[in-house]
């Protein structure tokens, strides 16, 4: 068993609120200071700001162990303060510290020594900045760690509770150990490193799984091409040990919160220190453009969109959650109404009425879909697997699925009467056979 300690949060928001429940699981005791009074006080009466699946159950299962406060002087019992503010991108790409340096600000005054912990994801090189801001403050006794998060939005409490790996960058090797500690009652391997190494691991990691979508969504457009299935290639190639079956399924594009604002940060901090970051420039430009496939492949079956009715179905980034930041369906939908078409659009939870609008969104799905002459899943939840359904083909005015997630089987789709398009699968069983001159035959005599 590890030794419990006192742990303050910069931020109730999403990352701060799992770290701060998931550390009072781990037996700590938690202060979480916002500077928000409607959440704090919504918080100490047990409302979520937000859906995150069990996050819930795990703040109000150790309640005797976490105070909200709107007052930083409340921190000054605190042996490590994590910091878990917004960090969104600027004008220049570069990502924006402003939360960061009130953080800075508003640490208690006290004489006893304290660590601050950055688990928000920021450029490399702001450990450095912060270090020096604190000398500059005369506040030498504060030591500074970095910590960053690999949270999923939807698995966030299993990610911090049982994580593939912690990482502990820092300068002193004591501050390190310290933060080390406070994770003994996880079993994961920890990476000790420098500071600058531990905020380039949050920013590669997201740059890579981000190019392994990117690069399994242009094998998908070749595979369109000459008439492979990706689904098989992405079976068979991901069986390989060294490059495993994680994160390699096609469809129209990556979004959420991280990916975008990480993928351009790193390639913005490259540019910044003069090395032009060419893979990032082509990962960023093959997501842009994935999404927007999804109108050739509407235009392939109804000709120009103008005046066309088109269901939009799955809002959401990803499933389980109503989040629309950086959401394909965003693009999609713009993209459809620039082009004439009516959208209909249908979430079960996600709400884009102020992002879309011109498009009409639909409390059910059997509403968005009546009269559409195309319907397109965006996002993959559970409730779109029965799409291909006898109600749903009567209710359209022409039966036309594009699946943008390869959710729904190609075959069964087909046999229940609709025109299926996925992503990387082959449209027909003849339309995208490579034209090949037959073989000459020669016949013997
Ligand atoms: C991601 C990282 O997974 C997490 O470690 C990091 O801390 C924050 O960013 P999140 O944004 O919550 O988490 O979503 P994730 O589940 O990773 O999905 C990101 C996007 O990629 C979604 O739009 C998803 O639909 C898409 N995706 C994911 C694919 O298109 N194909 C895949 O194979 C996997």
């Amino acid at each position: 068993m590890g030794e419990s300690r006192t742990i303050g949060v910069f931020g109730a928001g999403w990352v701060g609120l799992v770290t701060g429940g998931c550390f009072a699981e781990l037996g700590h005791r938690v202060i979480v200071r916002d500077v928000v009074p409607e959440r704090v006080a919504a918080l100490e009466a047990g409302l979520m700001p937000f859906h995150e699946p069990e996050l819930q159950e795990v703040l109000a299962r150790n309640r005797e162990r976490i105070r909200y406060t709107l007052d930083a002087h409340e921190l000054a019992d605190a042996d490590v303060l994590f910091v878990c503010v917004q960090t969104p991108p600027t004008y220049s790409g570069d990502a924006d510290l402003s939360f960061v340096w009130t953080a800075l600000d508003d640490l208690p005054r006290t004489e006893r020594r304290q660590l601050l912990v950055m688990k928000s994801t920021v450029p490399v090189g702001t450990g450095e900045k912060v270090r020096a801001a604190l000398e500059a403050r005369g506040l030498t006794h504060v030591g500074y760690v970095s910590n960053p998060e690999f949270l999923a939005e939807g698995n966030a409490v299993r990610d911090f509770l049982h994580p593939d790996r912690i990482v502990v960058g820092a300068f002193d090797e004591r501050d390190g150990t310290a933060i080390e500690e406070l994770y003994a009652n996880i079993d994961a391997p920890v990476v000790r490193t420098d500071i600058a190494s531990a905020e380039m691991i949050k920013l590669a990691a997201n740059a890579f799984l981000s190019t392994r979508i990117s690069f399994i969504n242009e094998i998908a457009n070749v595979c369109e091409l000459v008439g492979a299935d990706v689904e098989q290639v992405a079976k068979g190639v991901g069986l390989d040990h060294r490059l495993g079956p994680h994160f390699f399924r096609a469809g129209v594009g990556w979004g959420g919160s991280c990916f975008g604002k990480d993928v351009s940060a790193l390639k913005q901090l490259a540019g910044n220190s003069g090395y032009h970051f060419q893979l990032l420039a082509a990962v960023i430009e093959v997501n842009e453009l994935q999404k927007r496939r999804v109108i050739a492949k509407l235009e392939k079956h109804l000709g120009r969109l103008r005046g066309k009715t088109i269901a939009v179905l799955g809002l959401a980034f990803k499933p389980n959650t109503d989040d629309l930041r950086d959401a394909p369906s965003l693009v999609i939908g713009s993209r459809l109404l620039a082009e004439g078409a009516l959208v209909r659009t249908w979430d079960p939870v996600a709400d884009a009425r102020d992002r879309l609008r011109g498009a009409t969104q639909c409390s059910t799905l059997l509403e968005a879909v009546t009269g559409a002459d195309a319907a397109v899943v965006v996002t993959e939840w559970d409730d779109l697997r029965g799409l291909a359904s006898e109600e749903v083909r009567a209710a359209m005015a022409r039966p036309l699925i594009i699946d943008g997630r390869n959710l729904l089987d190609p075959g069964e789709t087909r046999r229940a009467g609709f025109a299926y398009e996925g992503i990387g699968r082959p449209s027909s069983q003849f339309e995208t056979l490579p034209e090949t001159a037959e073989p000459e035959r020669k016949v013997s005599s």
